[in-house]
């Protein structure tokens, strides 16, 4: 039944606006939003904190089982709930975000993981953000997306983004970590980050969110039909 579910999946590295831009167009559609690396940075963080080791594959995948995850949809916010400790911060350190590429790369964890993701395709529809949305959890996607950006330009936005947060950072530093994490979500064996051979590609070094959001408007337009598109935003 949920196989005829429409999912629209924007995968792309990190920092490169996948998680803004799913934010909106799940909220314009009225769809459902799959934040997948919020998965992996959970599982990391409570491997952390259960003192697994992040090489322990059958303690990782054990945890990953039954992980008490909660994605809390809270007026125009989204909680992330462990267990009963509110985790949206704590997961995005650059320190998790490391940790969760290193788990990631396991092909027993992403197995582990992947109906927990599946699920959350629920009518009226799903926008999924990640690495593999397009080409390994929702292969029959009627709309494929694969978003890039420089890795200047992304280290320059996440810089903008902790000083806004009252955090101070080196850009030098910012763009080694993203270049490093870039090399190891490429390069692994299993899911590695790679646009779908059916995906739409729009790199957003040079456009803002607003002129990004437009373009993939026009493209979910193109996909799903401009009828079909209008109900399902009710306008
Ligand atoms: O999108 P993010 O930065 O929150 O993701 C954190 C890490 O999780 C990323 O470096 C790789 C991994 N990840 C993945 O392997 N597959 C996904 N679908 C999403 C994230």
């Amino acid at each position: 039944m949920t196989a005829s579910v429409p999912v629209i999946t924007l995968d792309g590295p990190g920092g490169v606006g996948k998680g803004t831009l799913g934010r909106h167009l799940a909220r314009r559609l009225g769809w459902h939003l799959l934040d997948s690396g919020a998965i992996y940075r959970a599982t990391a963080l409570a491997a952390a904190r259960a003192q697994v080791d992040l090489e322990d594959v059958q303690g990782l995948v054990a945890l990953a089982r039954d992980l008490p995850l909660r994605f809390v949809e809270a007026g125009d916010e989204t909680q992330i709930w462990l267990g009963d400790e509110r985790i949206d911060i704590a997961i995005r350190s650059s320190d998790v975000g490391q940790w969760a590429s290193r788990i990631a790369a396991l092909a027993p964890l992403r197995a582990a993981l992947l109906q927990r993701q599946r699920d959350f395709r629920q009518p009226p529809g799903l926008v999924a953000d990640g690495r593999d949305m397009g080409t390994v959890v929702f292969p029959d996607a009627g709309l494929k997306v694969f978003l890039t950006a420089s890795v200047e330009v992304r280290a320059a936005r996440r810089l903008k983004q902790l000083m806004e947060q009252g955090s101070s950072a080196n850009l030098a530093t910012i763009a080694a970590e993203i270049a490093e994490r870039d090399r190891r979500d490429r390069e692994r064996s299993v899911a590695p980050l790679v646009a779908a051979t059916d995906a739409r590609v729009l790199d957003t070094s040079q456009l803002s969110v607003a002129e990004s959001f437009r373009v993939l408007e026009g493209w979910v337009v193109d996909a799903f039909g401009e009828i079909f598109v209008r109900q399902s935003a009710g306008i």
